[in-house]
């Protein structure tokens, strides 16, 4: 069984940061959003992987590589334009060949992983298996309708959904679905989507096997989301300490400091992960923080945030809480006077002040 994880698309909804990285390299508890994916895929015992890639493809690349870090074999597929999740399929017909594959979208994250659910698949060898989780917000999804344990309707996105059961990004099919994605037509949105391809194999009599997922499940697509699913990830994380912690300073619960972490007269309250290199001074890092490697935290206040790599944050008077720093971001204080907010941010940036 072969694997093909997508990593094209636009992220338009998680600008500005998408302007200048790929939203599945989004870190979350200090791990790209892509590496869980390929993690689950591994985990399944799947060995092969191909990776959709459209405008971000060297930074994919240039972050994944060839796969030799987890003794896998990837190949890079693009697609010239993001058509859709079935068009992505009908690209990568040459890579899949005849053989069985699991689709996982580059953005999602599974507690569970997905071992259990290949395992079925393969014994059951049902044409189609999707997944399904009850969510409150159905509209946003691709969602399922069921009867008697079957699956009898697809609709995308619906604006009035017949069901509370979202698709998951992970989806199993078998080579009939090449026959579905080139014989359906584009959405309202101009996309081929897999959810109208599953729907025409449930319309042909092909056999689409429903598995409910019940424990946690995230598409990473929006920040509240991505902060959503570093909580999560980081409620399982070991503490460690790699680093070096001055005698004024506390360390409580469950927190990773890498390698070369400084960290003095400070606390910082578990769970939460600091990466390398990265100093922290006068400061208080509050449970569920993820600061990426090579940033400075100076006399501030964080938590339940992520702040990527080589950022610095210094002086800041109020606690930063629920927020998404990019990469090489600096946030200071201004003089005392004139008392003035003093701003330098990109195009769709989204500040709020008190
Ligand atoms: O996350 C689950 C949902 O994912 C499902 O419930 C929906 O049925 C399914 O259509 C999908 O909806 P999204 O609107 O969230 O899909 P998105 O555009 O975010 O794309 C998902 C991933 O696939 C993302 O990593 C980008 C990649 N992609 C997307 C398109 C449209 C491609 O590689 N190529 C594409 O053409």
């Amino acid at each position: 069984m072969k694997g093909l994880i997508l990593s094209g698309g636009k992220g338009t909804r998680l600008r500005p940061l998408t302007f200048t990285q790929a939203k599945q390299l989004v870190p979350v508890a200090n791990k790209p959003v892509l590496f869980y994916g390929i993690e689950a895929l591994k985990e399944a015992g799947i060995k092969e992987i191909g990776i959709i890639v459209g405008d971000t493809k060297e930074d994919i690349r240039a972050a994944v590589g060839n796969g030799d870090r987890w003794g896998i074999q990837i190949t890079y597929i693009e697609q010239d334009q993001p058509l859709g999740l079935a068009h992505a399929v009908m690209v990568a017909e040459d890579f899949l060949g005849k053989e069985s594959f699991v689709m996982y979208l580059g953005d999602n994250i599974l507690k569970d992983g997905i071992k259990s659910l290949v395992k079925d698949f393969k014994k059951k060898k049902p044409n189609s298996q999707i997944l399904l989780t009850k969510v409150p917000n159905p509209q946003m999804f691709g969602v399922a309708e069921l009867k008697e344990g079957r699956v009898i309707r697809l609709v995308e996105k619906p604006k009035h959904p017949k069901s509370d059961l979202a698709l998951v990004g992970v989806y199993m099919f078998d080579h009939h679905v090449f026959e579905a994605v080139k014989a359906i037509k584009p959405s309202w949105r101009n996309e081929l989507e897999i959810t109208d391809a599953i729907q025409y194999l449930v319309e042909k009599g092909y056999e689409v096997q429903p598995h409910l997922v019940t424990d946690w499940w995230k598409d990473t697509g929006k920040i509240e989301d991505i902060l959503d699913a570093n909580r999560l990830i980081l409620q399982s994380i070991e503490g460690k300490n790699l680093g070096q912690v001055d005698k004024e300073s506390k360390i409580n619960g469950q927190v990773m400091l890498e390698k070369e972490v400084k960290v003095e007269r400070s606390i910082i309250r578990g769970p939460s992960i600091i990466g390398r290199g990265t100093e922290i001074k006068d400061s208080y890092i509050g449970p569920f923080s993820s600061i990426q490697k090579n940033c400075r935290i100076i006399n501030s206040e964080i938590e339940c945030s992520i702040v990527m790599q080589d950022s610095e944050i210094c002086d800041v008077g109020t606690r930063i809480d629920e927020s998404l720093i990019g990469r090489e971001v600096s946030i200071s204080k201004c003089p005392p006077k004139p008392s003035v907010y003093r701003f330098m941010v990109g195009d769709k940036s989204k500040i709020e002040i008190k």
